[in-house]
């Protein structure tokens, strides 16, 4: 059970985590962050729970958070922040936030693209972004982070695709998940007002896995392979494709993995 008196005498200054949702367990943090903005919740709403019973992934994939093991937590956020076409980004930015408050504990983080956290090659956290339209309009985006942070919340290899790791088994040392939360809400609300900057670009672009290496991309129509080269201003993908060409991906690709590795 997470302190939450604690926490919330630590969340960063009138910005994110007001309000505060806690559960002891629940089905999936997300799914309560969005029944919470159908309702108009504001900006800012952070859903929290020690335990997810029906924890959801990207691609349909089912995400596992222990009670008592790992941080689960999902914030609403409102147009704007980002813009409607800059969604994909939230994506990097969820993942350039855990990355940071990694950082912070002295540990070297890599974001596989689009999503992923890692950790000496293997996935400590994952985000997931889920939005919600009045016709064509953006109403409110959801984006949902979780964190493996004592051993036993890391899946086991067989189990996963990616093969998995978690703070502490990375850091070799006990870890208070109030205090990886608050790293991680801190360094979003830094960066939250920040998309499309050169800033974003480059705090992006130093963390991520395989610049420089052949990758594949895995999309619903087609695989594509190339040299990551980078992301764009908006967090899209640019790598150069055997014909040799620059070019710029985004949401039509899913999963990318280095050549010389299987699973996404
Ligand atoms: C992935 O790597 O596929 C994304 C995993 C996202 C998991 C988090 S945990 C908090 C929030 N609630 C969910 O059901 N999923 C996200």
């Amino acid at each position: 059970m997470l302190d939450l008196k604690a926490l919330k005498s630590r969340l960063p200054a009138g910005s994110l985590g007001e309000p505060l949702h806690y559960f002891e367990s629940t089905g999936s943090t997300n799914d309560i962050a969005i029944e919470l903005a159908s309702q108009g919740a504001p900006a800012g709403t952070l859903v929290l729970a020690d335990e997810q019973t029906a924890g959801r992934g990207r691609l349909d994939r089912s995400w596992s958070t222990p009670q008592g093991a790992a941080l689960a937590f999902s914030l609403l956020v409102r147009p704007g922040t980002p813009p409607a076409d800059r969604l994909m980004s939230l994506n990097s930015l969820g993942a350039l936030a855990v990355a940071e408050a990694l950082e912070g504990l002295g540990l070297a983080a890599k974001i596989k693209w689009p999503n992923d956290v890692l950790l000496a090659d293997r996935k400590v956290a994952g985000v997931l972004v889920e939005s919600g339209w009045r016709g064509e309009e953006l109403d409110y985006v959801v984006l949902g982070i979780g964190v493996n942070v004592k051993e036993g919340s890391a899946p086991p290899d067989e189990a996963v695709r990616w093969p998995a790791t978690s703070v502490e088994a990375a850091l070799g040392s006990r870890v208070d998940r109030l205090n990886l939360l608050v790293g991680v809400l801190e360094s979003l609300d830094g960066w939250l007002g920040r998309f499309g900057t050169k800033d974003l670009q480059t705090a992006w672009e130093r963390r991520l896995a395989y610049l420089g290496e052949a990758v594949e991309l895995h999309g619903r129509q087609a695989t594509l392979e190339g040299t990551l080269l980078g992301l764009s201003a908006d967090g899209r993908l640019r790598l150069r494709d055997q014909a040799g060409v620059e070019r710029i991906v985004g949401q039509e690709y899913m999963s990318l993995r280095p050549l010389d590795r299987d699973g996404t």
